[in-house]
């Protein structure tokens, strides 16, 4: 097995198979994965362990776990160059996860507000995976010693424990782990539901949320019903707090087409709402539209996808396995 380029920093960034992609998980995170692999060491993986924090049906996670592959290999992410892998198949994951919930204090899990969210949308399922995820979320930064976390806005909390769970475990051992930093873009961190600004865009709110593998008349049509502010003014401002789904819009349009606001504004100025929310349509569909055709060419080679999660397990764990070593030899678990 290749060793990993040492010189180079590392990104990885993983996401839940547990619904569809959509726009949210595009432009918070895959978007800022793209292009880098020349700069950066890449892992990037289906995160398909945390799913079942949720109950799942089997079928539905295999399938969309593999259309996940297709669909990251379809924005842009060569497998030759990135390492593009499926969590459950490595199984240090899950091995360092334990290791690390030993590490990680009740009070600290308590706070986290994903895990608030949650157990209050599952009353009837707040069980203990729910709980200690961001152990796990832990362990599959810190095993590959990754430098950057390229995540959308709401996983910074996550990645912030990440942190104090490495700094701990430094403090008692010596230097095993490198401590990670988020990588938080500056427009697209937090997309919001289209018919409901202010709540995040998300699967479980599917008629404000965009998917990247959805048809283009679907798309428009959920953008020309787009919540705009009840305001009078029908004018396209960034002003987050008066003009939440207008500033939603705003963020979207700006992070595909690379406009500033000033842009935007003047762009439309003078034309209102009715003619910014089709542009927005438009934009999206075009950015979508090679994603959605790449992908489906790729999922028809089941065989090509299938090797490529081989290989991407291979030389993840590869290096995953390395910093086990390290973490069994310092916590003193007696060799094999
Ligand atoms: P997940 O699967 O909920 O989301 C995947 C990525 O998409 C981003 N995202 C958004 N960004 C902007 N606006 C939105 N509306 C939006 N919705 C989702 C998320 O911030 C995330 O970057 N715990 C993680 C998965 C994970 C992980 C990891 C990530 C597991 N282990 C290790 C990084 C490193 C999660 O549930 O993300």
């Amino acid at each position: 097995m290749q060793e990993p380029n040492t010189t180079k920093k590392r990104m990885l960034s993983g996401i839940q198979p547990s619904g569809d992609l959509h726009l949210g998980n595009y432009l918070g995170a895959m978007k800022n994965w793209i292009g880098l692999a020349d700069e950066f060491d890449c892992f990037y993986f289906m995160a398909d362990m945390h799913t079942i924090t949720v109950r799942q049906t089997p079928a539905d996670l295999r399938r969309r776990t593999l259309e996940q592959m297709a669909q990251y290999i379809a924005c842009g992410l060569d497998p030759e160059k990135n390492v593009l892998f499926v969590q459950s198949h490595v199984h240090q994951h899950a091995e360092l996860g334990w290791v690390l919930n030993c590490y990680t204090m009740f009070g600290e899990l308590s706070r986290m507000t994903q895990f608030k969210d949650k157990s209050a949308k599952n009353a009837e399922n707040i069980n203990g995976g729910l709980f200690t995820y961001p152990a796990l979320m832990a362990a599959d930064i810190l095993l590959y010693q990754a430098d950057l976390v390229p995540v959308g806005h709401d996983q910074k909390q996550h990645c912030e424990l990440t942190r104090d769970i490495a700094q701990r475990f430094n403090c008692i051992y010596g230097d095993v782990f490198k401590v990670p930093e988020p990588y938080i873009p500056k427009t697209g961190a937090r997309i919001m539901s289209l018919n409901a600004p202010e709540s995040k865009m998300s699967k479980s709110m599917p008629e404000g949320c965009v998917f990247l593998m959805e048809k283009p008349e679907d798309i428009q049509r959920k953008f020309k019903r787009a919540i705009t502010d009840s305001d009078t003014e029908n004018c396209v401002r960034f002003d987050l707090e008066n003009k939440p789904g207008v500033s939603n819009l705003m963020s979207i349009y700006s992070a595909v087409t690379g406009r500033t606001y000033e842009q935007i504004e003047s762009e439309f100025s003078g034309l209102g709402y009715g003619a910014f929310k089709p542009a927005v349509g438009e934009a999206v569909i075009e950015t979508l539209r090679p994603i959605r055709e790449e992908a489906t060419r790729l999922l028809a080679d089941k065989a090509y996808l299938e090797n490529v999660c081989r290989s991407g397990a291979e030389k993840a764990s590869y290096v995953a396995e390395k910093t086990l070593r390290k973490v069994y030899k310092k916590v003193g678990f007696l060799p094999r």
